[in-house]
């Protein structure tokens, strides 16, 4: 049995991450591709448990190394338990957000150091790495112009302000102009319809 691919998709709040995970889901699903879906932090009860802490705006007061510890805590768990099994019994794994996301919001946005973000990271997941990463950019005003419209954006990361957005966003499209062969960036602005074409295009350029 061949194993299956680990695809992650990426980028700012608001871009449509969940949005083109379910559509791509869908469509490998009724092509007979079988696929999971999951998400970080979370994907598992001990995953989930930790994304509560990292999400609660109680927490206001965690500084960014723990709160780097607590997310590779979530990843560690979710690798093992889910992922990797996963994709060892030849299913798609479609997980919303993975490493793309900490070097952006931890290195990019808090400014933690990103060699030593590199060194845990994959101490955490034990060297697993995504087959294609999938970058859905956008600019920051439309990330917020669309959480407004949908009532989101109060959580504790949420509420760390435009300029912190941005730093994260610079670091997804300089992940993609560092590793364009793995890391595709879309734009976000693009149709809803147009974006999964495009998804699926690359996915069935990489056999699977
Ligand atoms: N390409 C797009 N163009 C316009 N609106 C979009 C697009 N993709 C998603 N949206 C809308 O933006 C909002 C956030 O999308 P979502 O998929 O939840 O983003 P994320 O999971 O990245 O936070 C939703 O209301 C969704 O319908
Ligand atoms: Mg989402």
């Amino acid at each position: 049995m061949s194993t299956g691919k680990f695809c992650t998709f990426e980028g700012i709040d608001g871009c449509g991450k969940s949005t083109q995970l379910a559509r791509v889901a869908e469509r490998l699903r009724g092509a007979g591709t079988p696929c999971l879906v999951t998400r970080e932090p979370g994907g598992t009860a001990v995953s989930e448990k930790i994304r509560e802490l990292l999400i609660s705006p109680d927490n206001k007061g965690m500084c960014s190394e723990a709160e780097l510890l607590l997310y590779l805590a979530a990843r560690a768990q979710h690798v093992r338990e889910v992922i990797k099994p996963a994709v060892d019994r030849g299913e798609t794994v479609l997980c919303d957000r993975f490493e793309r996301a900490t070097f952006a919001y931890q290195g990019g946005g808090r400014g933690l150091d990103v060699d030593a973000i590199r060194g845990i990271n994959g101490f955490a997941t034990g060297g697993m790495e995504p087959d294609m990463t999938f970058i859905i950019d956008i600019p920051v005003e439309v990330s917020m112009e669309r959480l407004k419209r949908i009532g989101k954006g109060t959580d504790r990361v949420e509420s760390a302000g435009a300029s912190f957005f941005e730093r994260v966003r610079n670091a997804y499209v300089c992940a993609a102009e560092a590793d364009p062969y793995r890391v595709k960036l879309l734009d976000g602005t693009m149709g809803i319809d147009e974006l999964t074409d495009e998804i699926m295009g690359v996915i069935a350029c990489a056999g699977g």
